[in-house]
């Protein structure tokens, strides 16, 4: 089976070895928990030939070398994550999820292009349990993604227990229905949705994850975004408005379309209690997610209201800013210093640069679908940023609109980021944003093969090969389908008849976002979960 993604170098050779005959495994001790992982997934033999998993500091960080032949498996690296892959691209070249025992000898030399490989999981929108989320831990290990980025609040829910503000979660996690159809439908569910993380179910999705190579970069978005908070403490609002509950629409589109304007705001930039908040917030996040990076989302944050409020207005002129974009500055970066004295780094969508006055040490995260100029003049100045350009890397999107090629046919030249300045890109993530995928198994079928074109991008060091990679794709569907995982199939992911695109994505607007997943499941040979 060919590897996805692309190793760097891998050569098969003459022989092979059977799984049944693997008597041992001898893991150098620093790898023994990656080794124990990765075990249980090929089978258990008696014999001579053995496992050797050993440590070689000449090794890229993240790398590894890997050689099967008939007297045995052969792993090196300098890193846990190294001993994770190296059995992660031992699993599909030999099929043993398909329950092959048998397996060609091969030789694989292997290093990614870049150390940040993420994920977004909206959880916001529509919650996800821990198992949920740890299927999807087990597939991004699979496809040496290591970053794995939860958007935990927004406007429809927050989904992680704060204990200094317990309303957070006791009002702000529930909402009373939930909006179904496509962007400008009113029409809802009926149905309570609900759901948040305790604090050690955090505890234990960071832990399972970090045994698994991979950082969680948990999004708390701020100011914006910020209906559930709102609704759990109305005062962090420039204007207090009664009775607001988190969201059950999606979007701004439907309340727009009825010129209901209360309901998507910014958190006041005047008052102190504002920062203080979000300070107390942050402490408990500090401490619960371990790994370097926090998100403080950023994006589409209104600024009407501070137009309106005094106190947003008071703090402004005694500031000598110009404009509310820049208040949106001076509050992303206060709260960077106060993060960085946590030794943490910050990340913000790429509207956090809208004043002009970001402190360039702010990591960018960039996904408007429109050029945003200012992000390369970030760039320029030394910033670094993570592309999760729309067209690329929406994986909510129908593929319709963004087909598959879309991903793995993406390179950094499209946004004229300079050779020169490739090195201030951090890495790439898809985001799966979750307004109209409540289930998993409509996730999975939104991410995959995105996912697998997302880890071609961000692992394979020489470009991806189309050829190479649509074959790789089809082998990993067996796998996949094997798994119970599902995946979009090529008539759906990989659709190119113009007329029937077009037909596709305004249905998917106008009428139902289901529409794609619905004719997924309406062909019998397709493969969905539910069969
Ligand atoms: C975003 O899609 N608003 C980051
Ligand atoms: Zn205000």
């Amino acid at each position: 089976m060919r590897i996805i993604p692309d190793p760097y170098f891998c050569k098969e050779l003459e022989g092979g070895l059977d799984w049944r005959k693997v008597g041992s495994w001898q893991a150098d001790e620093r790898f023994a928990e990656a080794a124990e992982i990765m075990r249980p997934f090929f089978p258990a033999g008696e014999g001579e030939p053995a496992v050797h998993v050993d440590y070689d500091k000449g090794i890229a960080e993240e790398g590894y070398e890997l050689e099967v032949k008939p007297g045995g498996v052969y792993v090196k690296a300098s890193s846990a994550s190294g001993v994770l892959y190296a059995f992660s691209s031992l699993r599909i070249h030999s099929g043993a999820d398909l329950g092959k025992n048998r397996m060609r000898a091969v030789r694989i030399k292997d290093k990614p292009k870049v150390h940040y490989r993420g994920l977004l999981l909206d959880v916001a929108r529509y919650f996800a349990s821990v198992d949920e989320v740890k299927k999807i831990i087990d597939l991004m290990l699979l496809l040496k993604l290591n970053v794995l980025h939860l958007h935990l609040t927004d406007d429809q829910g927050w989904r992680v227990e704060i204990k200094k503000y317990p309303l957070l979660t006791q009002v702000g996690a529930k909402r009373e229905k939930t909006n179904i159809g496509c962007w400008q439908s009113t029409a809802d569910d009926g149905t309570p949705h609900e759901g948040f993380y305790t604090q050690d179910d955090v505890r234990d999705i960071v832990a399972y994850a970090a045994a698994r190579g991979i950082t969680i970069v948990p999004e708390i978005d701020m100011p914006a975004h910020f209906t559930s908070a709102f609704a759990a403490y109305p005062w962090l609002a420039c204007r207090e408005v009664e009775g607001i509950k988190p969201a059950w629409f999606m979007g701004g589109k439907y309340p727009e379309s009825i010129g209901w304007e209360d309901w998507n705001r910014s958190a006041c930039m005047g008052k102190e209690s504002t920062f203080e908040f979000i300070f107390g917030v942050l402490d408990e996040i500090c401490e619960l997610f371990p790994g370097p990076f926090i998100h403080i989302g950023g994006d589409e944050a209104p600024k009407e209201e501070w137009k309106k409020c005094p106190l947003c207005q008071k703090r402004k002129k005694e500031l000598g800013l110009k404009t509310e974009k820049q208040l949106q500055g001076y509050f992303t970066n206060r709260v960077y210093e106060y993060v960085k004295g946590k030794g943490k780094q910050l990340i913000g969508w790429n509207e956090v640069l809208g004043g002009k006055n970001l402190d360039k040490d702010v990591v960018v995260q960039y996904w408007t679908a429109l050029p945003d100029r200012k992000v390369k003049k970030h760039i320029k100045k030394g910033g670094r940023v993570i592309l999760s350009k729309h067209e690329a890397f929406y994986f909510d999107m129908p593929y319709a609109q963004y087909p598959l090629k879309n991903t793995y046919s993406f390179t950094p030249k499209q946004l004229r980021i300079g050779k020169k300045y490739e090195k201030n890109i951090l890495g790439y993530e898809g985001c799966l944003w979750a307004e109209w995928t409540p289930t998993l198994d409509k996730r999975e079928f939104q991410l995959f093969p995105r996912a697998e074109a997302l880890a071609e991008i961000a692992w394979n060091t020489r470009g991806v090969n189309e050829e190479k990679f649509l074959k790789a794709k089809d082998d990993f569907a067996q796998i996949l389908r094997a798994l119970g995982v599902t995946y979009a199939c090529d008539e759906i992911a990989q659709i190119s008849d113009r007329k029937k695109r077009k037909e596709i994505t305004s249905a998917w607007y106008q009428k139902d976002t289901n529409v794609e997943y619905n004719m997924q499941r309406s062909e019998a040979s397709l493969p969905t979960q539910s069969e």
